[in-house]
Protein backbone atom coordinates (compact mmCIF):
# COMPACT_ATOMS: atom_id res chain seq x y z
CA UNK A 1 0.00 0.00 0.00
CA UNK A 2 1.37 3.18 -0.57
CA UNK A 3 1.87 5.40 2.38
CA UNK A 4 -0.35 8.57 1.49
CA UNK A 5 -3.36 8.88 -0.97
CA UNK A 6 -4.53 12.33 -2.31
CA UNK A 7 -7.95 11.34 -0.96
CA UNK A 8 -7.42 10.28 2.15
CA UNK A 9 -10.27 11.31 4.62
CA UNK A 10 -9.59 14.28 6.45
CA UNK A 11 -9.60 14.41 10.70
CA UNK A 12 -12.90 16.15 10.86
CA UNK A 13 -13.96 12.95 8.83
CA UNK A 14 -12.50 10.69 10.91
CA UNK A 15 -13.93 11.84 14.35
CA UNK A 16 -17.58 12.34 13.28
CA UNK A 17 -20.11 10.09 15.06
CA UNK A 18 -20.66 6.35 14.58
CA UNK A 19 -22.76 6.35 10.72
CA UNK A 20 -24.37 2.83 12.10
CA UNK A 21 -25.95 5.41 15.21
CA UNK A 22 -24.56 3.02 17.52
CA UNK A 23 -22.52 3.80 20.85
CA UNK A 24 -19.84 1.43 19.54
CA UNK A 25 -18.95 -0.05 16.12
CA UNK A 26 -20.86 -2.22 14.50
CA UNK A 27 -19.66 -5.72 14.07
CA UNK A 28 -19.60 -7.66 11.06
CA UNK A 29 -18.72 -10.93 9.94
CA UNK A 30 -18.01 -12.39 6.70
CA UNK A 31 -18.67 -16.28 6.42
CA UNK A 32 -19.17 -19.19 4.50
CA UNK A 33 -19.25 -22.60 4.35
CA UNK A 34 -17.21 -22.99 1.08
CA UNK A 35 -13.23 -21.68 0.66
CA UNK A 36 -12.13 -19.58 -2.18
CA UNK A 37 -15.48 -17.26 -2.36
CA UNK A 38 -13.81 -14.19 -1.64
CA UNK A 39 -14.42 -13.65 1.64
CA UNK A 40 -10.58 -11.93 2.63
CA UNK A 41 -10.82 -10.11 -1.17
CA UNK A 42 -14.26 -8.28 0.10
CA UNK A 43 -13.51 -7.92 3.91
CA UNK A 44 -10.18 -6.42 2.77
CA UNK A 45 -11.81 -3.85 -0.11
CA UNK A 46 -14.95 -3.18 1.48
CA UNK A 47 -13.07 -2.29 4.54
CA UNK A 48 -11.20 0.11 2.91
CA UNK A 49 -14.29 1.44 1.57
CA UNK A 50 -15.71 2.05 4.69
CA UNK A 51 -12.27 3.57 5.38
CA UNK A 52 -12.17 5.92 2.71
CA UNK A 53 -15.30 7.30 3.42
CA UNK A 54 -14.01 8.20 6.83
CA UNK A 55 -15.35 5.50 9.26
CA UNK A 56 -13.03 4.05 11.81
CA UNK A 57 -12.08 0.86 10.54
CA UNK A 58 -10.79 -2.18 11.84
CA UNK A 59 -10.28 -5.67 9.58
CA UNK A 60 -9.73 -8.68 11.46
CA UNK A 61 -8.60 -11.71 9.90
CA UNK A 62 -9.51 -14.80 12.13
CA UNK A 63 -8.05 -17.00 9.63
CA UNK A 64 -4.44 -18.59 10.77
CA UNK A 65 -3.32 -18.34 6.91
CA UNK A 66 -3.48 -14.49 7.63
CA UNK A 67 -4.45 -13.98 3.64
CA UNK A 68 -6.00 -10.58 5.20
CA UNK A 69 -2.68 -8.92 6.78
CA UNK A 70 -0.95 -10.05 3.65
CA UNK A 71 -3.86 -8.55 1.27
CA UNK A 72 -2.39 -5.14 3.18
CA UNK A 73 0.88 -5.83 2.28
CA UNK A 74 1.89 -6.80 5.77
CA UNK A 75 4.65 -9.86 6.30
CA UNK A 76 6.39 -11.81 8.69
CA UNK A 77 8.48 -8.99 9.83
CA UNK A 78 6.05 -6.05 9.60
CA UNK A 79 3.29 -7.95 11.36
CA UNK A 80 4.49 -7.20 14.90
CA UNK A 81 2.04 -9.34 17.00
CA UNK A 82 -1.16 -10.64 16.73
CA UNK A 83 -4.20 -12.53 18.42
CA UNK A 84 -2.06 -15.55 19.30
CA UNK A 85 0.53 -12.69 21.71
CA UNK A 86 -2.51 -11.13 23.25
CA UNK A 87 -4.04 -14.91 23.98
CA UNK A 88 -1.05 -16.54 24.88
CA UNK A 89 1.38 -13.43 26.56
CA UNK A 90 -1.86 -11.72 27.61
CA UNK A 91 -0.70 -8.62 25.55
CA UNK A 92 -3.34 -5.82 25.56
CA UNK A 93 -5.05 -5.79 21.86
CA UNK A 94 -4.43 -2.24 21.39
CA UNK A 95 -0.64 -3.31 21.26
CA UNK A 96 -1.22 -5.85 18.06
CA UNK A 97 -3.79 -3.74 16.54
CA UNK A 98 -1.42 -2.38 13.25
CA UNK A 99 -2.36 0.75 11.75
CA UNK A 100 -1.96 0.76 8.07
CA UNK A 101 -1.45 3.20 5.66
CA UNK A 102 -4.60 4.22 4.14
CA UNK A 103 -6.18 6.45 7.40
CA UNK A 104 -8.68 4.87 9.23
CA UNK A 105 -7.63 1.59 8.40
CA UNK A 106 -6.30 -0.93 10.78
CA UNK A 107 -5.74 -4.69 11.06
CA UNK A 108 -5.27 -7.31 13.18
CA UNK A 109 -4.25 -10.83 12.68
CA UNK A 110 -3.74 -14.17 14.41
CA UNK A 111 0.13 -14.09 13.92
CA UNK A 112 0.36 -17.55 14.63
CA UNK A 113 3.20 -18.80 12.78
CA UNK A 114 4.32 -22.50 13.58
CA UNK A 115 1.88 -25.13 13.93
CA UNK A 116 1.80 -25.48 17.76
CA UNK A 117 0.85 -21.44 17.45
CA UNK A 118 -1.37 -21.92 15.37
CA UNK A 119 -3.16 -24.74 17.77
CA UNK A 120 -3.01 -22.21 21.10
CA UNK A 121 -4.56 -19.55 19.36
CA UNK A 122 -7.31 -21.73 17.59
CA UNK A 123 -7.92 -23.27 21.37
CA UNK A 124 -7.76 -19.70 22.90
CA UNK A 125 -10.17 -17.83 20.43
CA UNK A 126 -12.88 -20.86 20.44
CA UNK A 127 -13.43 -20.45 24.21
CA UNK A 128 -16.30 -19.26 24.71
CA UNK A 129 -16.38 -15.23 25.01
CA UNK A 130 -12.77 -14.65 24.58
CA UNK A 131 -13.05 -12.69 21.42
CA UNK A 132 -15.94 -11.07 22.59
CA UNK A 133 -13.79 -9.48 26.03
CA UNK A 134 -10.90 -8.97 23.68
CA UNK A 135 -12.87 -6.66 21.32
CA UNK A 136 -14.65 -4.86 24.45
CA UNK A 137 -10.95 -3.45 24.41
CA UNK A 138 -11.18 -1.79 21.20
CA UNK A 139 -14.53 -1.44 19.94
CA UNK A 140 -15.30 2.07 21.14
CA UNK A 141 -12.06 3.11 19.01
CA UNK A 142 -13.73 2.27 15.79
CA UNK A 143 -17.08 2.35 13.87
CA UNK A 144 -17.19 -0.57 12.08
CA UNK A 145 -15.51 -3.99 12.39
CA UNK A 146 -15.60 -6.70 9.75
CA UNK A 147 -14.20 -10.30 10.70
CA UNK A 148 -12.88 -12.23 7.78
CA UNK A 149 -13.36 -16.01 8.63
CA UNK A 150 -11.88 -19.16 7.34
CA UNK A 151 -14.11 -21.23 5.68
CA UNK A 152 -16.47 -23.59 7.48
CA UNK A 153 -18.36 -23.32 10.89
CA UNK A 154 -15.25 -24.18 12.80
CA UNK A 155 -13.71 -22.62 15.88
CA UNK A 156 -12.59 -19.22 15.12
CA UNK A 157 -16.56 -18.81 12.49
CA UNK A 158 -17.94 -19.78 15.83
CA UNK A 159 -16.34 -16.69 18.00
CA UNK A 160 -16.96 -14.27 15.45
CA UNK A 161 -20.95 -14.84 14.45
CA UNK A 162 -20.76 -14.93 18.77
CA UNK A 163 -19.17 -11.31 19.01
CA UNK A 164 -20.76 -10.06 15.88
CA UNK A 165 -23.74 -7.64 15.30
CA UNK A 166 -24.55 -9.10 11.90
CA UNK A 167 -22.95 -11.32 9.03
CA UNK A 168 -22.52 -11.15 5.38
CA UNK A 169 -21.93 -14.29 3.27
CA UNK A 170 -20.17 -14.44 -0.34
CA UNK A 171 -21.48 -16.25 -3.09
CA UNK A 172 -19.00 -17.78 -5.49
CA UNK A 173 -21.33 -17.50 -8.88
CA UNK A 174 -20.93 -21.60 -8.86
CA UNK A 175 -23.82 -23.71 -8.75
CA UNK A 176 -22.09 -25.85 -6.43
CA UNK A 177 -22.09 -23.01 -3.94
CA UNK A 178 -25.84 -22.71 -3.53
CA UNK A 179 -26.19 -26.24 -1.29
CA UNK A 180 -23.39 -24.84 0.90
CA UNK A 181 -25.09 -21.71 1.89
CA UNK A 182 -28.25 -23.07 2.68
CA UNK A 183 -26.05 -25.83 5.23
CA UNK A 184 -24.54 -22.87 6.60
CA UNK A 185 -27.45 -20.99 7.15
CA UNK A 186 -28.78 -24.23 9.44
CA UNK A 187 -25.78 -23.95 11.16
CA UNK A 188 -26.08 -20.30 12.27
CA UNK A 189 -29.70 -21.16 13.03
CA UNK A 190 -28.85 -24.49 15.16
CA UNK A 191 -26.40 -22.13 16.88
CA UNK A 192 -27.33 -21.70 20.27
CA UNK A 193 -25.01 -18.50 21.33
CA UNK A 194 -26.70 -17.11 18.08
CA UNK A 195 -29.74 -18.03 18.72
CA UNK A 196 -29.33 -16.29 22.03
CA UNK A 197 -28.08 -13.15 21.42
CA UNK A 198 -29.53 -12.10 18.59
CA UNK A 199 -28.06 -11.50 14.90
CA UNK A 200 -28.64 -9.58 11.85
CA UNK A 201 -28.20 -11.21 8.15
CA UNK A 202 -27.07 -8.43 6.57
CA UNK A 203 -27.37 -10.50 3.06
CA UNK A 204 -26.31 -12.14 0.40
CA UNK A 205 -24.06 -11.14 -2.16
CA UNK A 206 -22.24 -12.84 -5.35
CA UNK A 207 -18.68 -12.82 -5.94
CA UNK A 208 -16.33 -13.49 -9.24
CA UNK A 209 -19.66 -13.41 -11.54
CA UNK A 210 -19.17 -13.16 -15.28
CA UNK A 211 -21.54 -11.87 -17.36
CA UNK A 212 -20.25 -14.02 -20.69
CA UNK A 213 -21.11 -17.14 -18.78
CA UNK A 214 -24.52 -18.70 -18.74
CA UNK A 215 -24.05 -20.38 -14.84
CA UNK A 216 -23.09 -17.21 -13.86
CA UNK A 217 -26.70 -15.69 -15.14
CA UNK A 218 -28.20 -19.29 -13.47
CA UNK A 219 -26.81 -19.11 -10.22
CA UNK A 220 -27.92 -15.31 -9.70
CA UNK A 221 -31.31 -16.20 -10.66
CA UNK A 222 -31.33 -19.02 -8.36
CA UNK A 223 -29.91 -16.99 -5.69
CA UNK A 224 -32.38 -14.51 -5.81
CA UNK A 225 -35.83 -16.94 -6.09
CA UNK A 226 -33.89 -18.65 -2.62
CA UNK A 227 -33.58 -15.97 -0.62
CA UNK A 228 -35.18 -12.74 -2.37
CA UNK A 229 -34.44 -9.76 -0.70
CA UNK A 230 -31.53 -11.03 1.16
CA UNK A 231 -29.42 -11.23 -1.93
CA UNK A 232 -27.64 -7.94 -2.77
CA UNK A 233 -28.38 -6.12 -5.90
CA UNK A 234 -24.34 -5.72 -6.10
CA UNK A 235 -22.40 -8.34 -7.56
CA UNK A 236 -18.57 -8.34 -7.19
CA UNK A 237 -17.72 -9.14 -11.01
CA UNK A 238 -14.49 -11.55 -12.01
CA UNK A 239 -11.50 -8.87 -12.04
CA UNK A 240 -7.81 -10.33 -12.27
CA UNK A 241 -7.00 -7.06 -10.88
CA UNK A 242 -8.83 -7.82 -8.13
CA UNK A 243 -6.44 -10.99 -7.05
CA UNK A 244 -3.37 -9.35 -9.04
CA UNK A 245 -3.38 -6.35 -6.49
CA UNK A 246 -4.42 -8.68 -3.69
CA UNK A 247 -1.15 -10.76 -4.27
CA UNK A 248 0.84 -7.43 -4.30
CA UNK A 249 -0.47 -6.06 -1.15
CA UNK A 250 -2.40 -3.33 -2.46
CA UNK A 251 -6.69 -3.42 -2.04
CA UNK A 252 -7.67 -2.59 -5.12
CA UNK A 253 -10.56 0.05 -4.20
CA UNK A 254 -7.47 2.20 -2.72
CA UNK A 255 -5.09 1.73 -6.06
CA UNK A 256 -7.31 1.62 -8.56
CA UNK A 257 -10.48 3.03 -7.47
CA UNK A 258 -12.23 3.35 -10.85
CA UNK A 259 -11.75 -0.22 -11.65
CA UNK A 260 -14.75 -2.70 -12.20
CA UNK A 261 -13.94 -4.74 -8.81
CA UNK A 262 -13.83 -1.24 -6.95
CA UNK A 263 -16.78 0.44 -8.37
CA UNK A 264 -18.47 -3.00 -7.28
CA UNK A 265 -17.11 -2.76 -3.36
CA UNK A 266 -18.18 0.66 -3.60
CA UNK A 267 -21.54 0.04 -4.62
CA UNK A 268 -22.03 -2.74 -1.80
CA UNK A 269 -21.09 -0.28 0.98
CA UNK A 270 -23.65 2.03 -0.17
CA UNK A 271 -25.93 -0.90 -0.35
CA UNK A 272 -25.42 -2.59 2.83
CA UNK A 273 -25.50 1.51 4.39
CA UNK A 274 -28.88 2.24 2.52
CA UNK A 275 -30.03 -1.36 4.02
CA UNK A 276 -29.68 0.06 7.51
CA UNK A 277 -31.36 3.17 6.61
CA UNK A 278 -28.14 5.18 6.23
CA UNK A 279 -27.04 7.58 3.67
CA UNK A 280 -23.32 6.41 1.74
CA UNK A 281 -20.79 8.97 2.80
CA UNK A 282 -19.40 10.87 -0.22
CA UNK A 283 -15.71 9.15 -0.98
CA UNK A 284 -13.76 11.49 -3.37
CA UNK A 285 -12.71 10.14 -6.73
CA UNK A 286 -15.43 7.82 -6.60
CA UNK A 287 -18.41 8.62 -8.76
CA UNK A 288 -21.53 6.92 -7.49
CA UNK A 289 -22.27 4.33 -10.11
CA UNK A 290 -25.39 1.95 -9.01
CA UNK A 291 -28.23 2.39 -11.39
CA UNK A 292 -31.63 3.03 -9.87
CA UNK A 293 -32.80 -0.69 -10.47
CA UNK A 294 -29.99 -1.88 -8.10
CA UNK A 295 -32.27 -0.97 -5.18
CA UNK A 296 -35.79 -0.73 -6.48
CA UNK A 297 -38.27 -1.20 -4.19
CA UNK A 298 -35.93 -1.18 -1.18
CA UNK A 299 -37.12 0.36 2.00
CA UNK A 300 -34.37 1.97 3.97
CA UNK A 301 -33.53 -0.41 6.64
CA UNK A 302 -35.61 -3.30 5.58
CA UNK A 303 -32.57 -4.58 3.48
CA UNK A 304 -31.24 -6.52 6.76
CA UNK A 305 -32.82 -9.58 8.02
CA UNK A 306 -33.48 -10.17 11.67
CA UNK A 307 -32.45 -13.26 13.10
CA UNK A 308 -33.72 -12.55 16.65
CA UNK A 309 -34.16 -8.89 17.02
CA UNK A 310 -33.87 -5.86 15.49
CA UNK A 311 -31.03 -3.07 15.15
CA UNK A 312 -33.57 0.05 15.46
CA UNK A 313 -33.18 1.29 12.20
CA UNK A 314 -36.11 3.38 11.10
CA UNK A 315 -37.78 2.77 7.84
CA UNK A 316 -38.49 5.08 5.18
CA UNK A 317 -38.64 5.82 1.39
CA UNK A 318 -35.49 5.97 0.07
CA UNK A 319 -36.57 7.56 -3.09
CA UNK A 320 -35.52 11.12 -2.68
CA UNK A 321 -31.89 10.08 -1.65
CA UNK A 322 -32.11 7.70 -4.47
CA UNK A 323 -32.80 10.46 -6.64
CA UNK A 324 -29.67 12.24 -5.43
CA UNK A 325 -27.47 9.67 -5.89
CA UNK A 326 -28.51 9.16 -9.99
CA UNK A 327 -28.24 12.68 -10.56
CA UNK A 328 -24.99 12.56 -9.79
CA UNK A 329 -24.57 9.52 -11.60
CA UNK A 330 -22.92 8.43 -14.20
CA UNK A 331 -25.51 4.76 -15.33
CA UNK A 332 -22.98 2.55 -15.18
CA UNK A 333 -23.90 -0.59 -12.88
CA UNK A 334 -21.63 -3.79 -11.52
CA UNK A 335 -25.67 -5.28 -10.55
CA UNK A 336 -25.62 -8.62 -11.58
CA UNK A 337 -28.31 -8.56 -14.73
CA UNK A 338 -30.33 -11.81 -15.11
N1 LIG B 1 -13.86 -10.76 -7.87
C1 LIG B 1 -12.78 -11.49 -8.06
N2 LIG B 1 -12.24 -11.63 -9.29
C2 LIG B 1 -11.17 -12.41 -9.50
N3 LIG B 1 -10.51 -13.08 -8.53
C3 LIG B 1 -10.99 -12.97 -7.27
C4 LIG B 1 -12.14 -12.18 -6.97
N4 LIG B 1 -12.39 -12.26 -5.63
C5 LIG B 1 -11.43 -13.07 -5.15
N5 LIG B 1 -10.60 -13.49 -6.11
C6 LIG B 1 -9.47 -14.41 -5.98
O1 LIG B 1 -10.00 -15.69 -5.65
C7 LIG B 1 -9.18 -16.34 -4.67
C8 LIG B 1 -10.01 -16.61 -3.42
O2 LIG B 1 -10.40 -15.35 -2.86
P1 LIG B 1 -10.35 -15.10 -1.29
O3 LIG B 1 -9.03 -15.50 -0.74
O4 LIG B 1 -10.81 -13.73 -1.06
O5 LIG B 1 -11.45 -16.14 -0.85
P2 LIG B 1 -11.76 -16.67 0.61
O6 LIG B 1 -13.21 -16.96 0.65
O7 LIG B 1 -11.21 -15.74 1.62
O8 LIG B 1 -10.90 -18.01 0.64
P3 LIG B 1 -10.67 -18.95 1.92
O9 LIG B 1 -12.00 -19.61 2.18
O10 LIG B 1 -9.62 -19.91 1.48
O11 LIG B 1 -10.26 -18.07 3.06
C9 LIG B 1 -7.98 -15.40 -4.42
O12 LIG B 1 -6.95 -15.79 -5.25
C10 LIG B 1 -8.53 -14.03 -4.84
O13 LIG B 1 -7.48 -13.18 -5.26
MG1 LIG C 1 -9.85 -16.11 3.23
Amino acid sequence: MSKSSPTTPSPEQSTSPNPWGLSSARIISFISHKGGVGKTTSTVNLGATFALSGQRTLLIGLDPQCGLSQSLGFDDVTLRGGLKDVLTAGLPLAEVVHKTSLENLSVLSPNAKTMAQEEQYKAGIGEYGVLEDLLDQVRDDFDTILIDCPPGFGPETRAALTVSDSYIIPVQAEELCLNSVKRMLHFIQDFGPVARKGILREGLFLTMTDSRIRMSKRVSKSLSKEFGRDVFKTAIPRAARLAEMASQGKPMVIHDRRGRGSRAYFNLMDEVMVRHGKRPQPVLGHRRSLRKSAVAGLTVGSGVKQTTRGNGSAPGSISRFWRSITRRGNGESSTMET
